[in-house]
């Protein structure tokens, strides 16, 4: 198998866990404590189903959604993923450059390794920029007034690394500052040459250029990467900061991790301008409950025409026709698209952003649906637990009296 034959994105992370030294494989894959949340993710979706309607001209079909005063070609973006050029160097602006070929958002995060003022000419159109909060104030609007100058269409603030959580893979791994590498883990990755060539060609840990203006002269990356420990996460954090925020940025801003209904209300009281509802892919509370099963209270809450964004365990077109059936905007995910990086560069991205826009489409005319912004509950069918695959009222009004004539 390569990228071209990869049929879905289960194909490129089995691509990418072939490229990739565990260490560097576990990072992305991997969730916290034990990963309840992450395979939570995945099973909210499986909870729902899609009543398909026939008989709907379905020959043309529309995807695009409009974000932010901006039209994209497809309901799909690339969630912020830190440390990016550790799985192939200049992987962030891949990133960006497959999301402008593809017309889709690309959200880079500033713990990247490119740095927004390189990443943005790439895209200018399609990179927005996300942010988390640091213990150090000048800091904080220092970040702010670098995307005033560089001009992101969307500032992002990332709200739910309040501390760093229990990922037991790193830990088994070794993967934190300082690196402990185990002889197991050189020896796992040398089996891994195409990796470790690029990695030493790059001469070894690649640099968080978002934050090396902050550091000393001369600071090297490893030496980069330990003040941004220093200085995130940073559990201090709260409304001002996005009261502070707000004040200081004028574009569109929006709020990435918050779960909570009331939360959401807070934040458009704020003049937040949209959300992304996520969970980190199950990355950071284990016991958090799934966006997908969050997001019909999270709607609620926000009012029918404030954007949400869904995020976390995305992984095939009917996911996200379903997000948009239970009052997503559109969606977002992070590790489909990095695997596709790690695998094969830009043309991995590409592919992942392909794969799911070809699903969008195909779902779409299957249940006879031409426009994405028109998708509603009215195309859901989720079965009541513990019930039978019909509802009992269709049970009792169509299907018992048929029984019954059968039976005489
Ligand atoms: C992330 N995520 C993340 N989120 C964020 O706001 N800023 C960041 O720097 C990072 N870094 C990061 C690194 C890696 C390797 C991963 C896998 C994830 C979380 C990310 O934006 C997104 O919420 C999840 O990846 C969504 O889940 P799926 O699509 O990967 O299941």
């Amino acid at each position: 198998m390569n990228i071209q034959t990869a049929i879905n994105l289960d194909d490129l992370r089995r691509l990418a866990r072939r490229r990739l030294p565990r260490i560097a494989f576990d990072f992305i894959d991997g969730g916290a404590d034990d990963e309840r949340c992450l395979r939570r993710n995945r099973e909210a979706f499986e909870r729902h189903c899609l009543l398909p309607r026939y008989l709907r001209d379905v020959s043309k079909r529309d995807q695009s959604v409009t974000l932010f005063g901006r039209s994209y070609a497809s309901p799909i973006g690339i969630s912020p993923t830190g440390l990016a050029g550790l799985f192939r160097p200049d992987a962030d602006l891949m990133l960006a450059a497959a999301a402008r070929e593809a017309n889709v958002p690309f959200l880079l995060s500033s713990a990247a390794n490119a740095s927004l003022e390189d990443a943005l000419p790439i895209a200018p159109d399609h990179v927005w920029f996300q942010m988390y909060c640091t213990s150090n104030e000048q800091i904080n609007d220092d970040l702010v007034a670098r995307a005033r100058a560089a001009k992101p269409r969307v500032l992002v603030v990332s709200v739910d690394v309040p501390v760093n959580s229990n990922r037991e893979r790193n830990r088994r791994n070794g993967f934190s500052r300082p690196f402990r590498m185990t002889p197991g883990v050189v020896l796992e990755a040398l089996g891994h040459p195409g990796w470790v060539l690029r990695y030493l060609r790059t001469g070894g840990i690649p640099m968080m250029r978002n934050w090396k203006p902050y550091a000393p002269e001369g600071a090297s990356a490893g030496e980069v990467a330990d003040l941004y420990g220093t200085l995130t996460p940073a559990p201090m954090v709260n409304w001002d900061h996005i009261r502070r925020i707000r004040d200081a940025w004028p574009g569109a801003l929006v709020v990435k991790g918050l779960m909570h209904p009331e939360d959401a209300g807070e934040a458009v009281r704020l003049g937040v301008d949209g959300l992304v509802v996520s969970n980190h892919g199950g990355r950071q509370l284990d016991a958090a409950p799934s966006p997908l099963d969050v997001l019909p209270q999270m709607r609620a809450s926000v009012g029918e025409d404030l954007p949400i964004i869904l995020d976390s365990g995305v992984r095939r077109g009917s996911d996200i026709v379903i997000a948009r059936c239970l009052g997503a905007t559109s969606a977002i995910f992070g590790r489909p698209t990095l695997f596709g990086v790690a695998a094969a560069g830009q043309a991995g991205a590409a592919r992942a952003l392909q794969l799911m826009r070809n699903e969008v489409d195909m779902v779409m005319a299957q249940i006879g649906c031409r426009n994405f912004s028109e998708l509603d509950a009215s195309y859901l069918w989720t079965p009541a637990p513990g019930q039978p695959q019909t509802t009992s009222s269709t049970y009792e009004t169509a299907v018992r009296p048929r029984v019954r004539a059968v039976q005489g």
